[in-house]
């Protein structure tokens, strides 16, 4: 210990701090003194630790890694981010659970986040994804009221199961996801156990201006892994961290998670002809219709050094793309453009973007001015606005994106009317063995404890609707947990 030498513990004005065990007192009974600086600035500073946790997926976990390119898909985009085989991009990774608070288990039953932040020379690209092809909703209008039925009562503040059947019975393209949700894959055994999907049909553009759609995958090299409830509830009686504990561990020993990413890629013209929507978010493109394009390999190897400045701090946008790749008409992707950089600003603070973990690996040059923290400001020069005569930025016409044809008259379309919620529900229902199945009526039924009956009801006409061994199997699994019940409490 002698002759260890340590750096100089200090106030947050750099003054060397004599003593850190005993307070400033008059006497050695008191009281403290009120020019005792530093017991005030820790105890201030203890006040100002946390920021509002995220609305959703605010209980998380992240690690950086890179990209590496294995298939050429240069005819489809000029992204330079997948510009030749072997091209690398760091790239930061969070995983989330969508409903539960900062403290909550992670081995819930819930859809994960699978949220990748690219710092490609161009920018970055972030893809804010799900480990799910679809979501429950396809207009953004439904998002608050949907996330009001996964949190919390507002009288008895706990998690309410007829809000949710309510909402979803109410909405049938909620089926899709929450046949998903209750499946298997609704409880993975971890984050490296798990798929990601960009979810949204995006667009990519070439340099020759052509326009495809596109759909973003990441299959698990790890495999998929699950836990039933039953084992999921063993696991967070002992350990509420399960998922950050595999993730955290894993790097640190040097076994680092891998993705092969790939792409679905529809001709522009396409979206006319398919039978569904392609721009609806509750739908998958079949892959016998466009099959998977490998792109690359993502690889995890490094854990944050610190979580709260690298993993709470991080700020992760879908409007955030690079020349080559662009948006979509679906209505869900629209709203997220407006709502992610929003939440920043309120979470995180105007000036998010220059924090280490979220700034761009490229020059950025905006005229953007001010605001609490500022503390990247340029120095000397007259060029703060534009245009200017003084050798200030310029846009760069060469990243101008093709037109996106859009068409229409302005008017609140009922995103119900004709729309077929069933087929690709069942689809994926008839993909499963038999236990799969069993698993999943028994998934359904334990979280219809305490629903009334009439919501029950609406829900089955649904699952019938996509297959009648589903609505079936779920009425036997629910008369089966009621006859449990009764016989518990007899
Ligand atoms: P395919 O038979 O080509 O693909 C089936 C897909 O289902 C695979 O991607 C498989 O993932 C995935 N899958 C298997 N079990 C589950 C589960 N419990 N939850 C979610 N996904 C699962 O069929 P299609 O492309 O024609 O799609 C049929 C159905 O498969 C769809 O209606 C959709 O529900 C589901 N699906 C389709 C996807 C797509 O992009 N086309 C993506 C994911 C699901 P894996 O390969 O990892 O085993
Ligand atoms: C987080 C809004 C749909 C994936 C968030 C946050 C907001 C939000 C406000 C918190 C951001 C923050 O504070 O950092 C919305 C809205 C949606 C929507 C308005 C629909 C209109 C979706 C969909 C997906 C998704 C469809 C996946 C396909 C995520 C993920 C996070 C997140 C992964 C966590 C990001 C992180 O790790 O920081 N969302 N969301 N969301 N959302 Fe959404």
């Amino acid at each position: 210990m002698a002759d260890q030498t340590f750096p100089v513990m200090t106030t947050t004005a750099g003054a060397p701090i004599a003593d850190d065990q005993n307070s400033l007192t008059a006497g050695p009974r008191g009281p403290v003194l009120l020019q005792d600086y530093h017991l005030i600035e820790k105890l201030a500073h203890q006040n100002r630790e946390r920021i509002p946790e995220r609305v959703v997926h605010a209980k998380g976990s992240a690690a950086y890694g890179t990209l590496t390119i294995t298939g050429d898909i240069s005819r489809y985009t000029r992204a330079r981010i997948f510009a030749g085989i072997g091209r690398q991009t760091e790239a930061l990774l969070r995983f989330s659970t969508v409903a539960g608070e900062r403290g909550a288990a992670d081995a819930e039953r819930d859809v994960r986040g699978f949220a990748l932040k690219f710092y490609t020379e161009e920018g970055n690209w972030d893809l804010v994804g799900n480990n799910t092809p679809v979501f429950f909703i396809r207009d953004p209008l439904k998002f608050p009221d949907f996330i009001r039925t996964q949190k919390r009562h507002p009288r008895a503040n706990l998690r309410s199961n007829t809000a949710m059947w309510d909402f979803w019975s109410l909405s049938p393209e909620s089926l899709h996801q929450v046949t998903i949700l209750f499946s298997d894959r609704g409880l993975p055994q971890g984050y490296r156990f798990m798929n990601g999907y960009g979810s949204h049909t995006y667009s990519f553009w070439n340099d020759a201006g052509e326009r495809f759609w596109v759909k973003f995958h990441f299959k698990s090299l790890q495999g998929i892994r699950t836990w039933t409830n039953e084992e999921a509830a063993a696991i967070i009686a002992h350990d509420r961290e399960s998922a950050q504990r595999d993730l955290f561990e894993a790097i640190e020993h040097g076994d680092y998670p891998r993705w092969r990413m790939c792409v679905q890629i529809m001709p522009e013209a396409d979206a006319e002809r398919t039978p569904y929507n392609p721009f609806d978010l509750t739908k998958v493109w079949p892959h016998a219709d466009y099959p998977l394009i490998e792109v690359g390999i993502l690889e995890l190897n490094r854990n944050p050094a610190h979580y709260f400045a690298e993993v709470e701090q991080a700020s992760f946008s879908p409007s955030n793309i690079v020349p080559g790749i662009g948006f979509s008409p679906d209505k869900m992707l629209q709203g997220r453009l407006f709502a992610y950089a929003d939440a920043h600003r309120y979470r995180v603070g105007t000036h998010y973007e220059s924090l280490p973990v979220n700034r761009p690996r490229c020059p950025v040059h905006t005229h953007h001015a001010d605001g609490a923290m500022r503390f990247d400001a340029p120095h000397g020069t007259d060029a703060y606005y534009h245009p200017n005569s003084f050798g200030g930025p310029q846009p760069q016409p060469a990243a101008k994106e093709p037109p996106l044809r859009i068409s229409g008259d302005a008017g609140h379309y009922d995103h119900r009317a004709g729309n077929d919620d069933y087929t690709q529900a069942g689809a994926l229902f008839r993909l499963f063995d038999a236990g799969q199945r069993e698993r999943l009526f028994r998934n359904i039924a334990a979280a219809m404890q305490g629903v009334p009956d009439s919501i029950v009801a609406r829900q089955l006409v649904h699952f019938q609707r996509a297959d009648p061994d589903y609505a079936e199997g779920v009425a036997q699994a629910l008369g089966q947990a009621r006859a449990r019940a009764r016989a518990d409490a007899e």
